[in-house]
């Protein structure tokens, strides 16, 4: 019975007094395509490293494939394909070598190994650097490399931590179109990223992690909805006005206001779309027109700041 292709209840990880994980729970179908969001330290890459046995929890349990990763790491190595946050190929062999070198470690047979690499660097773009040495490459023709060799072995299950950092936009969407081809034919994916822009284009499902503890889990519609449901935004026409504006909107909604300067913009979550018109009879009384004024859901960027807020007395939405 294989319910979930990856499956984690009560992960802890402590690394000296420093607890990197409290408690992560995950539940990733076949087929789906996870992605693991949080700030730098929340604890994804440890997540990743104990899902893909690379490290042992100190509490919890995981499985991956249906199998244990502490008690059958072997079988769960057959299954799964890792690319790390730091590309971990070797610098003097060429792309072509290196990708040979993980099919032989893989156990394929050299021939099989040669055409298994051919077909990868074709699928990456890599095919005419096939032969140069990799300490040439750069930064996103490594990380190209880095999901290819993660491909080897046919994996049915994949990690990627944060695949895409430092890529240019178009090697990153190149990534992309990779994913959803993994997707399409039936592979499972958990991705980790600080993109949330990635998360909404590829996940099915985003698990936010913050200081080692899941904080909020859901479809990425489902979180925008969660977080204070829509989001009021507020353009005075003079600048000049910010504050006064910052300052009703605080009194109208019981919620510190966010103020960008730079354009010239105010927003606060807003629950009640009935404020609208309370609002614009307080900046009418005010003397203050404004060039834009509305309610619109909240960009995952926003959701994401509200649910890792560090004062967790002002986090909107439990775990
Ligand atoms: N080898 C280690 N020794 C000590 N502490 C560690 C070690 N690896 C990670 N940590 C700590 O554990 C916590 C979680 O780290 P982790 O690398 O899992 O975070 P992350 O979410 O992947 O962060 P990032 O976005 O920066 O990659 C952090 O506080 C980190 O400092
Ligand atoms: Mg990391």
């Amino acid at each position: 019975m294989m319910e979930y292709a990856i499956e984690a209840e009560g992960l802890v990880k402590r690394y000296g007094d420093k607890v990197a994980l409290n408690g992560v729970d995950l539940e990733v179908r076949a087929g789906e395509v996870i992605g693991v969001l949080g700030p730098n330290g929340a604890g994804k890459t440890t997540t990743v490293r104990i899902l893909a046995t690379l490290m042992r929890p100190d509490g919890g349990r995981a499985r991956v494939g249906g199998h244990d990763v502490v008690r059958d790491p072997v079988r769960v190595r057959s299954l799964i394909g890792l690319t790390g946050q730091y590309a971990s190929v070797d610098e003097t062999l060429s792309a072509a070598e290196n990708l040979v070198l993980y099919g032989r470690l893989l156990n394929l047979p050299r021939r099989q190994a040669k055409a298994r690499a051919a077909e990868l660097l074709e699928r990456f773009e890599l095919a005419t650097e096939a032969d140069r040495p990799l300490r040439t490459f750069s930064g996103g023709m490594r990380r190209r490399l880095d999901l290819a060799a993660s491909l080897v072995g046919d994996a049915r299950i994949l990690f990627l931590d944060e695949p895409t950092t430092g890529l240019d936009p178009h090697t990153r969407n190149q990534l992309w179109e990779v994913v959803r081809g993994l997707v399409h034919d039936g592979s499972t994916v958990l991705l980790t990223t600080q993109y949330l822009e990635e998360a909404d284009q590829l996940a099915d499902r985003i698990t936010v992690v913050d200081r080692g503890r899941v904080v909020a889990e859901g479809r990425p519609g489902e979180l925008k909805r969660r977080v204070g449901g829509q989001i009021m935004h507020v353009r005075p026409t003079l600048p000049a006005d910010l504050d006064a504006v910052t300052a009703i909107l605080t009194e109208l909604t019981g919620h510190a206001p966010a103020q960008d300067p730079g354009a010239g913009l105010v927003t606060v979550p807003a629950a009640d779309p009935m404020l609208v018109s309370a609002l614009v009879r307080r900046l009418e009384s005010a003397g203050i027109t404004a060039d834009e004024l509305g309610l619109r859901l909240p960009s995952l960027d926003e959701v994401f700041l509200a649910l890792t807020r560090q004062d967790a007395g002002t986090r909107r939405v439990a775990a």
